[in-house]
């Protein structure tokens, strides 16, 4: 089994370039289906969510061609199958998005529930409930969602709780339905805003994405683009908590700071510089770190995906950190890991409270989820010794190259097989 070793109290130091964004690129690739025709995506991160959503993709009939690294054409205008392989939707929870596209073009979608990290129950109610706004049938049968509709109308669409998933499918659906579709408490994360340029660029008429109320007014068809995706700001966050939490000086480059801004702000807070730049941030770390409160909100507010990593920095910080996790129900499982590397937490329901120690001793450690995975890293970077983190094909799923961006940085960690 594959594994991280990671000798720890490395001072990270250099600079590094920011991949593009797994939670934009895991909507824009279904969503090229929309088009019928042939879409350049460039920015595209290396990482196996992406392969698997490739290989749907191809399954379905679409032809998928590799012109760089980073860059693919995507032509769906031979697509005939509405129907997405099981094996394949399991390995990951994106694969629901497949479920407004494949609607949106062929009226029809049979999507298994999807997969993902186990960070919640993670229900996918209010996607059912918007497509169903929008005139889909649907019935869920041996674990597989089908979804039909003889034509789609616009709606109003009130989310009750915001949701960057719900808030992306429906406006896949939408693009050609008839009529105008509002979406409103819509998430404002920047992969929504991504996504519709995209769509934009299709041909779709969208206007409010990044706001709480998205309008999109049908049109009858879609066309192909080229479309970049943007850098991704939890990569990014990630890199940013690591020079932080060793004591280090990082350039990260490639991103939008604005998109960084509740991470850059909680890490002034800890008196750690940050200095900003037109696409790059540089982080310098600070002699003492400040302990903080962190509470997860949606987008613009404390991303949920950096409460993990950020969790190792607090670990580390002077005096007594409360986090607040507001989105998931069960998002603190990796803390039973840092624990074995002598942090102080205890858990209350959704609150962490967090004494900060000294130092953390490395141990062999478990990769819980995904951004769990990038937290045990970051531990293993800080703590004194040797850290083992197993079960890395989470992290595997949403960092590219990340042994090779930390090595540049300074960092003695290797990938090792190890029973
Ligand atoms: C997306 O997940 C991201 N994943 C997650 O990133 C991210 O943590 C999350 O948004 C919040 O920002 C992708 O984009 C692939 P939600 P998603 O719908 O869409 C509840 C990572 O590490 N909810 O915004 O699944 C839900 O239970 C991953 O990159 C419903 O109740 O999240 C949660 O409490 C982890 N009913 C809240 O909404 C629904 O139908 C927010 O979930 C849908 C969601």
């Amino acid at each position: 089994m594959e594994k991280l070793l990671i000798e720890g109290s490395t001072r990270l130091e250099g600079e590094i370039s920011i991949s593009g964004a797994k939670n934009s690129a895991l909507a824009i690739m279904p969503a090229t289906i929309l088009s019928g025709s042939e879409c350049i995506i460039k920015n595209l991160p290396s990482i196996r969510d992406v392969v698997y959503l490739r290989d749907m993709l191809m399954q379905l009939g679409a032809k998928v061609h590799i012109l760089d690294s980073d860059k693919i054409s995507v032509d769906s205008s031979a697509i005939k199958s509405y129907k997405i392989d099981a094996e394949l939707a399991k390995k990951m929870r994106a694969s629901y998005y497949f479920l407004g596209a494949l609607l949106g073009r062929f009226k029809k979608a049979e999507v298994p529930f999807p997969g993902g990290c186990e960070i919640g129950v993670r229900p996918i109610d209010l996607h059912i409930k918007g497509l169903e706004a929008l005139g889909a049938k649907i019935k869920i049968s041996h674990g597989v969602i089908k979804a039909s509709a003889t034509e789609l109308i616009g709606a109003h669409i009130y989310l009750d709780v915001v949701s960057v998933g719900a808030t992306i499918n429906i406006m896949l659906a939408a693009c050609m339905a008839k009529g105008v579709t509002t979406i409103e408490n819509s998430a404002k994360e920047p992969y929504i805003v991504d996504t519709a340029n995209l769509l934009n660029a299709m041909g779709a008429n969208i206007k409010g994405a990044g706001t709480d109320v998205i309008r999109i007014k049908g049109v009858d068809s879609l066309g192909g683009c080229e479309h970049t995706i943007i850098p991704d700001q939890m990569e990014a966050g990630t890199y940013m908590i690591a020079a932080a939490a060793t004591k280090g000086n990082v350039l990260i480059k490639n991103v939008i700071p604005t998109h960084l801004e509740s991470i850059t702000a909680k890490l002034r807070e800890m008196n750690v510089e940050v200095q900003e730049h037109e696409d790059s941030v540089r982080v310098i770390a600070a002699s003492k770190l400040k302990a903080v409160n962190i509470k997860t909100l949606p987008y613009p507010g404390f991303p949920t995906d950096m409460q993990q990593p950020m969790s190792v920095l607090l670990a580390l910080a002077d005096g007594t950190s409360v986090v607040t996790e507001n989105i998931f129900e069960s998002r603190f499982k990796y803390l039973d890991e840092l624990k074995k590397m002598g942090a102080k937490i205890r858990v209350e329901g959704r609150v962490a409270i967090i004494d900060g120690v000294h130092r953390l001793s490395g141990a062999p450690i478990y990769a819980t989820d995904l951004r769990a995975g990038a937290a045990m890293v970051v531990a293993g970077l800080v703590a004194d010794g040797k850290t083992i983190v197993s079960n890395i094909g989470h992290i595997d799923r949403g960092y590219e190259r990340l042994e090779e961006k930390l090595i540049n940085l300074g960092a003695r960690i290797r990938r090792i097989q190890e029973d």
